[in-house]
């Protein structure tokens, strides 16, 4: 044990910074996201994060940044390839979402993702109390509890999955599976998104492992875990704090204005990934304009395609299908100097992105499948003046919660289309009331309850062998 191994150990694929290329050389600087500001007021008592610093990053040794000691994992090129684009997203990520693009199953990215969840786990273990908290984060990550409860046998390792955990006819796709139940099964708690997470995780490992189940808890060789449903959040504060400044109102103002001021505002605001829905939402939009060619005056709808994972081929593909099917709704509904959809293929810094959600009347967040969705928490954290309307996916983790916003099952075109055209009709009372008890909901379980409760479990649990 080091001198400074005290305290909590984060460990998650990627370090909550990223690398910003200036003329001088880079700087790094803390990414934005529920997790990173809610674990950085925790790490500041002590405590370090280990995780991948990114593809420009080899060879870094450790560093603080804004108080916290960050120790960055190295990951090689062919690592990246594999461990990253392969197993992680190619093969859990669809596996885990629905398979809405088939799973790929190749030995040598399963290979790779072992060497570096052992790489991993190595650096955590030589780093961390050995009978300290550890929390292990998300689907690159799975095998990591059972390598670090090897090492160190009475430590306390909580792990949380992200992303949905998929149901028992899916799950039993995976060759390795028996593995990855086995590694995530090192920890002694297990956090879920919502409780169909755990449940279907209790599923299988009764099924492929034989374990036994009391309750949330599951045995298994000689030890016990528990699972449980831990929704994730955001700091809301921070992002009712936002909408207080004059520079982000007055961006919020000049949107609507730039806009044409009393056309309704749609917005949606996604990660480029397939799992988001995306073009289904395109689709719905030209639906509802086939139906009703005369509200292409009364609205606009603001897509704004965060880039991700682009080395991955169906992602690629994704944004040519989106870009399409913008232009086609555009060449047939827009009119000189005004068109139904707008499209930005971006990142926009987090004091854009709350002038949008300022400006927008109507949220459009309609994922496939989703762990949680933390856009539909950001927007009904920044609607402040109680206005404004929800339209959410059922299949997201935020549905389970946010039961007052108007849901929607993303594949039914029509469905989501007479959706949109009743939150372009809802008067203000029916929005007001609807918006009212999601923030109520909302501030009763922001990043820091979640967090706390999550430690606060691990810490509780005691970690014996039965
Ligand atoms: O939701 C899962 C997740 O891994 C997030 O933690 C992350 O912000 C997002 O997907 C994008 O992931 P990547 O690290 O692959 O860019």
């Amino acid at each position: 044990m080091t001198p400074s191994s005290h305290g909590l150990t984060i460990i998650a694929n990627r370090l909550p910074v990223q690398r910003v290329e200036h003329k001088d050389g880079f700087r790094w600087q803390t990414s934005p996201g529920g997790l990173v500001s809610s674990m950085i007021p925790v790490l500041r008592q002590g405590g370090r994060w280990i995780g991948w610093g990114g593809s420009h990053t080899q060879s870094l040794q450790p560093f603080r940044h804004e108080d916290i000691d960050l120790i960055p994992v190295s990951l090689q090129p062919e690592e990246v390839e594999h461990y990253y684009s392969g197993f992680s997203n190619r093969t859990l990520w669809p596996l885990f979402h629905d398979a809405l693009r088939p799973p790929e199953f190749h030995r040598r990215w399963w290979r790779s993702y072992q060497n570096v969840n052992r790489k991993f786990a190595k650096i955590a273990a030589e780093n961390m109390d050995p009978s300290g908290t550890c929390w292990v984060h998300d689907f690159h990550l799975q095998l990591l509890p059972s390598l670090l409860r090897e090492q160190h046998p009475r430590a306390k390792i909580g792990f949380f999955l992200h992303i949905p955990f998929p149901p028992t006819e899916l799950f039993a796709q995976l060759p390795w599976r028996v593995h990855l139940l086995e590694g995530m099964l090192g920890a002694s708690l297990i956090g879920f998104q919502t409780p169909f997470g755990a449940s279907n995780f209790r599923n299988v490992a009764e099924r492929f492992l034989g374990a036994e189940l009391d309750g949330d808890d599951i045995y298994y060789r000689g030890r016990k875990t528990k699972t449980g449903s831990f929704p994730i959040s955001i700091d809301t504060e921070s992002f009712e704090e936002m909408t207080r400044r004059p520079s982000i109102q007055a961006m919020a103002r000049e949107l609507r204005a730039d806009l044409g001021g009393n056309r309704k505002i749609l917005l949606g605001i996604d990660r480029l990934d397939y799992t988001k829905g995306i073009d289904m939402r395109l689709r719905a939009i030209e639906t509802l304009l086939i139906a009703n060619p005369n509200l292409a005056k009364e609205f606009v709808f603001i897509q704004v395609g965060v880039p991700s994972r682009e080395n991955v081929p169906d992602y690629e593909e994704l944004r040519s299908r989106i870009e399409s099917i913008v232009g086609r709704i555009n060449g047939r509904f827009g009119e000189p100097g005004r068109v139904p959809v707008q499209y930005l293929y971006r990142n926009l810094p987090i004091q854009s992105l709350v002038s949008y959600y300022m400006a927008a009347d109507i949220m459009v967040i309609t994922p496939l499948r989703d762990g949680m969705n933390l856009v539909a928490k950001e927007y009904v954290a920044s609607k402040t003046n109680n206005e404004g309307c929800l339209i959410l996916s059922e299949f997201t983790g935020a549905a389970n919660e946010f039961q007052e916003a108007l849901l929607v099952n993303p594949h039914d075109l029509d469905g989501v289309a007479n959706t949109l055209y009743q939150a372009i009709k809802m008067g203000t009372a029916e929005g007001r009331r609807r918006m009212l008890s999601l923030r109520h909901k909302l501030h009763r379980n922001n990043v820091f309850h979640w967090s706390k409760n999550f430690l606060e479990s691990l810490g509780e649990l005691e970690v014996v062998r039965v």
